[in-house]
């Protein structure tokens, strides 16, 4: 057959494909109009076909529309997926079940939803569905791109996803500009008018009915990060795009080998704060976890050689203040085994940090005896996590990922914190940004290869988690927030006490972060200007308010030293929990958690506080479990902000008291500008 016969067959083919679909289509009287609710029918989301054969969708909860038709598709330069496309079937299912997380603020999920499947052709043959689903607190939707007889091109580059989110009011909203840095930014609030800038999901939107919504997304794997910005009052999606030699922008966001899906797109829809936080949405839109034998993933507390370098006393390079030296660390290792620490940090020990530009992963400087400490922390049954600095040289640590994760493990280290600081990542496709899809791939290569090992990851400059941790639990935590460090050397001052009273409706409702609490000396010699604005109990608020089960206590020994008896709460807090919940908050204002410790019966509550002073009330009702009668009594041992204190005056003002409760009480506790209170509740056995 010639040339031009053999495209005539084909497209004659593809033409059968497509009219037999529709023919099935039109037989079948499936509609393009189609719709499902969540479990308990509050949410419901509706489907349609637009003129021009345009998918869309529509959110209503109670009755209201939260989010009114808005479009749906992926444009791609060799076919455009966002219109001409037609309805040739549709499945609707309901799921329920019920997982237990390895780590988590809680150890048991329910995932109930209904789901959607709408499958479509487009005029050129080619296939696509859409999937739906609908939780009791939120939607969710995603793109497959399966392959048929008469898919054309089996890949497909995508130059825009035109989800799109159409709110009906002009909701306030909590965001950061999507290039800040490493997403190392304040978050601010303003109305959705008035959002000019991209935005970096996810979003955290006050609705003016009073109640809440996030929208983020889940599953982020082989894909760009999407960012968001707003148009003609709705609020759309913008991959991060691909970058030429040059750094610079190119049309195509994502390369795609059918078949493909892409992350989900995801919508939580809250009534209340508390609500809000207890949405495991994003966990249930992950893959189950993907690694068998998962007995060696633990959550540990650590402390390390790190602030000093951040407070300029220690340098990462040898040198006369050369921080992880032998000594130094095994001074470390003493003082964690002695406070049941778990873990020691140390950064600095291997050789690069003069230039930042190649580091070598496995030669220590010579004042570091890795054989040594290595089997120094074996016999006390101390961690020691690792660190491996990229300097953003992604494509160069990715090449030796597997000899580097053999040193380490080979070491008896378990976990590593890796870092990309450089505003670029140089990754195998060159110059990228973190957040490309070149970053994510590698990201995940990172804690693929990590599980091979046996090791834990603390991602530093990340890309924005997505839940990832449910199928690779060796993702413990993430930087991608404005973290202490600031507070050391940040030319503005530190961050505003409200800061952390953003953060765990916003960045930590898209995953654990590694903010690294626990500053128990507030002078900065180098920066009198700069600081932590907060008390000392506000820094013990946050090991709990702030999630991470990798969680640092960061200040030096010789600080915690200075407040043994407050440093009692942070030797016995724990980083892996049977449940959370928010008692109360608000967004920038403050907020309380309690936590119940994994397998035990014992509760942490943390709470921090902005600059202005209040007194809050904690209702202990929580106590209340399965396993507790009423009548149960507890030790609350209680850290709270003396009358004095005051982040700017008197940091150092607190009391410590103990006091027998039942789930009866309340607590009614006074917090101080800037301060914050921590509480451990131990049930008493007669
Ligand atoms: C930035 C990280 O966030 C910080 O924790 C680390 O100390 C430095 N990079 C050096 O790697
Ligand atoms: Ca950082």
């Amino acid at each position: 057959m010639c040339k031009y016969c053999r495209t005539f067959a084909q497209k004659f083919n593809d033409m059968k494909h497509f009219f037999l679909l529709l023919l099935a289509s039109v037989l079948l009287g499936c509609s393009s109009r189609q719709q499902i609710s969540s479990p308990d029918e509050t949410i419901r989301l509706c489907f349609r076909m637009a003129h021009g054969g345009c998918p869309q969708y529509q959110v209503c909860q109670d009755g209201q529309v939260i989010i009114d038709w808005s479009a749906l598709g992926l444009v791609c330069d060799e076919v455009d997926l966002s219109s001409g496309l037609r309805v040739v079937d549709c499945t609707k299912s309901n799921y329920s079940d019920e997982w237990q997380t390895v780590w988590g603020e809680e150890r048991l999920i329910r995932d109930v939803h209904s789901e959607m499947e709408v499958q479509m052709i487009h005029r050129s043959g080619m296939a696509m569905t859409i999937s739906f689903r609908v939780f009791n607190d939120g939607v969710a939707f995603r793109y497959n791109l399966p392959v048929t007889e008469s898919t054309q091109s089996k890949t497909l580059t995508v130059t825009d996803e035109v989800s799109e989110y159409r709110f009906t009011a002009d909701h306030e909203v909590w965001s950061l500009p999507w290039r800040t840095e490493y997403y190392e930014g304040i978050w601010t609030k303003s109305p959705l008018s008035q959002k000019n800038d991209t935005l970096c999901s996810p979003l955290t939107f006050e609705l003016t009915n009073g109640s809440y919504a996030f929208i983020h997304e889940a599953a982020l794997k082989d894909y760009p990060a999407q960012n968001l910005y707003v148009s003609e009052g709705s609020v759309r999606t913008y991959l991060t795009p691909w970058l030429d030699s040059n750094a610079k922008p190119l049309p195509a966001k994502a390369y795609l080998t059918l078949p493909a899906t892409t992350p989900w797109r995801m919508v939580i829809l809250a009534k209340t704060l508390p609500e809000l936080v207890a949405s495991r949405i994003m966990l249930n839109l992950n893959e189950p976890c993907a690694i068998k034998d998962t007995s060696w993933i633990k959550p540990m507390k650590f402390i390390g050689i790190w602030w000093g370098m951040h407070m300029k006393s220690m340098t990462w390079e040898a040198g006369p203040k050369h921080g992880a030296t032998t000594e130094n660390m095994k001074r470390y290792l003493l003082f964690a085994k002695s406070h049941h620490i778990e873990a020691v940090l140390a950064e600095g020990w291997n050789l690069g940090w003069e230039t930042w530009e190649h580091f070598d992963f496995t030669t220590p400087y010579p004042d570091w005896d890795m054989d040594y400490l290595s089997s120094l922390a074996q016999d006390l049954g101390v961690e020691i996590v690792g660190h491996n600095e990229t300097g953003g040289n992604a494509a160069e640590y990715e090449k030796d990922l597997d000899t580097i994760y053999r040193y380490h493990a080979k070491h008896g280290i378990h976990a590593i914190k890796t870092g990309y600081v450089s505003p670029f990542i140089r990754t195998m496709d060159g110059l990228q940004w973190n957040k490309g899809q070149s970053g994510v791939r590698h990201y995940r290569h990172v804690i693929e290869t990590a599980a091979k090992y046996h090791i834990m990851i603390d991602n530093h400059e990340p890309v924005m988690p997505t839940g990832l941790q449910r199928t690779y639990p060796n993702l413990m935590t993430q930087e991608g927030v404005r973290g202490q460090e600031w507070n050391a050397w940040s030319a503005d001052g530190g961050s505003p006490c409200s800061h952390v009273t953003i953060l765990p409706f916003t960045r930590i409702l898209a995953g654990p972060v590694d903010y690294t609490p626990g500053v128990f000396a507030f002078e900065n010699p180098v920066l009198p200007k700069t600081r932590v604005h907060s008390t000392l109990m506000n820094q013990l608020g946050l090991m709990v308010c702030l999630y991470s089960p990798l969680q640092m206590a960061c200040d030096l020994p010789e600080n915690y030293m200075k407040h043994p008896d407050a440093f009692r709460f942070i030797e016995h807090v724990p980083c892996d929990w049977e449940r959370s919940l928010l008692v109360d908050g608000k967004i920038g204002e403050f907020c309380i958690f309690a936590r119940q410790q994994r397998g035990s019966a014992n509760w942490y509550i943390g709470g921090i506080n902005n600059e202005d002073v209040r007194v809050v009330a904690v209702p202990l009702s929580f106590l209340n479990g399965q396993t507790q009668s009423s009548e149960q009594k507890y030790k609350a041992t209680l850290y709270q902000d003396g009358e004095k204190a005051d982040w700017k005056t008197n940091p150092y003002d607190f009391t410590i008291e103990e006091q027998s409760v039942t789930c009866a009480d309340t607590l009614f506790i006074r917090l101080a500008s800037g301060g914050g209170f921590a509480a451990e509740i131990i049930p008493i056995t007669e």
